[in-house]
């Protein structure tokens, strides 16, 4: 598998379930930023770009989609679908993500400010930086 899932321990009681992200405890890196995804249209696509140096954990804390992962030698296809289970994408990876339920909300934990030039957003230039 191209990027490794990660199980964060769930806590909590008879009454709810919680889950707790703690900078360098149970993510390893620093945490710069939270985003979420959702309301998402049915038949999205989205993503289509590889990032420079971000860090980033992605969680479905609600419902599911699936990742495509592309490490310009091998290509995953991933169903985060539980909230207590986070895909760690590290290093240059191209990602796609699909099949997003309605109800899906997609948060992710990355580990730099939002930084457009960080992007490769065009799929020849990701293959001609692993080079
Ligand atoms: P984008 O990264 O293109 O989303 P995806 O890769 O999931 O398709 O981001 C969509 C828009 O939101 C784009 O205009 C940039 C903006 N944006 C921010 O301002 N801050 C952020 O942290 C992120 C992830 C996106």
């Amino acid at each position: 598998m191209i990027c490794k899932l990660i199980d964060f321990k769930i806590m909590g009681d008879e009454r709810s379930s919680l889950i707790a992200l703690e900078e360098n405890n149970n993510t390893p890196f620093d945490i710069k930023r939270v985003y979420y995804i959702f309301g998402t249209k049915s038949g999205v696509r989205r993503g289509f770009h590889a990032h420079k140096d971000l860090k980033q954990i992605a969680i479905c804390v609600s419902a599911s989609c699936k990742f495509h992962l592309d490490d310009g030698k091998n290509k995953n296809e991933i169903l985060p679908d539980s909230p207590n289970q986070g895909l760690l994408i590290e290093g240059l990876i191209w990602r796609e993500m699909y099949d997003f339920s309605p109800d899906c909300v997609l948060m992710v934990v990355a580990s730099e400010y939002y930084d457009n030039d960080d992007y490769i957003k065009d799929y020849e230039t990701f293959l001609k930086e692993l080079e």
